[in-house]
């Protein structure tokens, strides 16, 4: 599947519009539109209920974005968060080296033993030579107040991980959790990309939903495999993907940030290659005890069996909740022929005179869906829609509803296929007289007559099963 479909299919239903459109964009920004926003509300939502509401060895965190630069400093954001940048001398374009370096490595005859050096790399947009690497960081810069010196500046947060770390104590204190429990939290990120691209994948803002879990050293490897099921659990279950569609990548010793003990990269066959959704590492004590070092606070945590004082170990299992949304998109999206079906009073579902057509549907899974039921009273005359209306008051205080009556039939199907929503309700002029409506289900395009009277709760369980 070509990444543009979903693109063209985002921008022309609302789900994501390019970033500050009327004004030319901004590169590389994008915005939600309704349908995005909601189903990046519910991605959250089912995040947050299955890694933190249903377990009771979480807690949640909502942590500011500016933070106190030494935090920065202790976490080693302001020392080592940079990537290796080359520019051309030519078209001052800039790339990331490792970029270049996978994009060479990927090229067909490229031998692997050859040295992967970017000196012999060529500016890919136009041929002309490239300047040496330098180190470039990644942290936006601000300044706090009215003056621009060096005593102001502050950085926009990189990732949520560091608000958990210097609120270890805090937590600890105010709950008095006992080890092993977890710290949750899921907010908006920035980081000054030097390639940003393939739609929302990689951009210079965007929402992580980490949590940093904190156990006893010599319980790591458990709780490592315990959490790699629970992620397993996650993506089958929960976001219900093609699980072939998933690369599991233990990244080998040599590679790993140098605090890890073990890392692996959860990756995703994108329409631009195989490449990172989201990771767990093992931070041993790294975080806390640079935190203690710095800020000068002692926190050691007490075994209250033991009465051993010692820094907890942490994993950090943490989800681009962006990524996430990408990887629902691609994996809902489906072109289907359609044959003509009649059912009840509602006309065929196929093109004219028993043709076949092509439905794109979202297949998302329906807990994801962001309008979860479209009322569609078959006529726009008043005796039918003053019904229908009176439907979509009712259930809109329990469901996203979507009201439309324009245009066929027909075509509000389409159109509620192509932004996934999972039941349309149709009420037609049979309805005036059973007080029945047909609800018609997305995936098997199957209708029924429903009683107005059960239609909640025929939803209700729908929804649940
Ligand atoms: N605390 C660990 C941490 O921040 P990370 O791998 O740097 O780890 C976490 O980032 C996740 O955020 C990644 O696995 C990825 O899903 C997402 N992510 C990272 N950079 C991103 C970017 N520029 N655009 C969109 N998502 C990004």
């Amino acid at each position: 599947m070509n990444l543009e479909t979903i693109v063209s299919l985002c921008k022309r239903r609302g789900f994501i519009f390019p970033g500050s459109e009327i004004y030319g964009g901004l590169a590389n920004s994008w915005d939600y539109g309704p349908l995005g926003h909601l189903l990046k509300q519910n991605i959250k939502a089912a995040w947050w209920k299955f890694f933190v509401q249903e377990r009771e060895d979480m807690v949640p965190l909502d942590t500011a974005i500016i933070m106190n630069p030494k935090v920065w400093q202790a976490s080693g954001h302001i020392e080592n968060f940079s990537d290796p940048l080359v520019e051309c001398k030519k078209c001052h374009h800039r790339f990331r080296v490792d970029h270049l370096l996978e994009a060479k490595a990927a090229e067909p005859g490229y031998a692997k033993e050859k040295p992967r050096e970017v000196a012999d790399i060529p500016c890919p947009d136009c041929g002309g030579p490239l300047t040496d690497p330098k180190q470039f960081n990644l942290m936006f810069k601000t300044f706090i107040g009215s003056t621009e010196d060096d005593a102001s500046v502050a950085y926009l947060r990189p990732e949520t991980a560091a608000g958990m770390f210097v609120n270890f104590k805090n937590i600890q204190q105010t709950t008095r959790r006992r080890l092993p429990f977890g710290i949750a939290q899921i907010g908006k990120n920035f980081r000054n990309e030097i390639t940003p691209g393939n739609f929302i994948f990689r951009t210079r803002e965007f929402e992580i939903g980490e949590f940093e879990y904190f156990i006893k050293p010599d319980e790591w490897e458990k709780h490592f495999e315990l959490w790699l099921a629970e992620i397993k659990r996650w993506w089958k279950d929960i976001m219900q993907v093609n699980m072939d569609h998933l690369v599991w990548h233990e990244i080998p010793d040599g590679e790993r940030a140098h605090y890890s003990k073990r890392t692996v990269d959860i990756e995703y066959q994108y329409p631009f290659g195989v490449k990172e959704l989201h990771g767990i590492a093992y931070r041993t004590d790294f975080d806390l005890s640079r935190h203690e070092k710095m800020s000068g606070e002692d926190l050691h945590y007490t075994d209250p069996e033991t009465g051993e004082k010692f820094l907890p170990h942490v994993i950090e299992p943490t989800f681009g909740i962006d990524r996430m949304l990408l990887v629902s998109l691609l994996e809902a999206y489906h072109e289907e022929d359609v044959a003509a079906t009649a059912a009840g009073g509602v006309p065929p579902e196929g093109g004219k005179d028993g043709k076949t057509e092509t439905r794109i549907v979202m297949k998302f899974p329906k807990h994801l869906a962001p309008i979860k039921v479209a009322v569609l009273p078959l006529s726009k005359k008043e005796e039918l829609s003053s019904v229908a209306k009176g439907i979509a008051v009712d259930l809109r205080k329990h469901f996203s509803v979507d009201y439309d009556e324009t245009q066929s039939i027909g075509k509000r199907y389409r159109r509620q296929d192509e932004i996934g929503t999972p039941y349309c309700v149709t009420v037609d002029f049979d309805s005036l007289e059973d007080k029945k409506v047909t609800v018609r289900e997305r995936d098997s395009m199957k209708q029924e007559r429903i009683a107005i009277s059960e239609l909640k709760g025929y939803l209700f369980g729908q929804f649940q099963s």
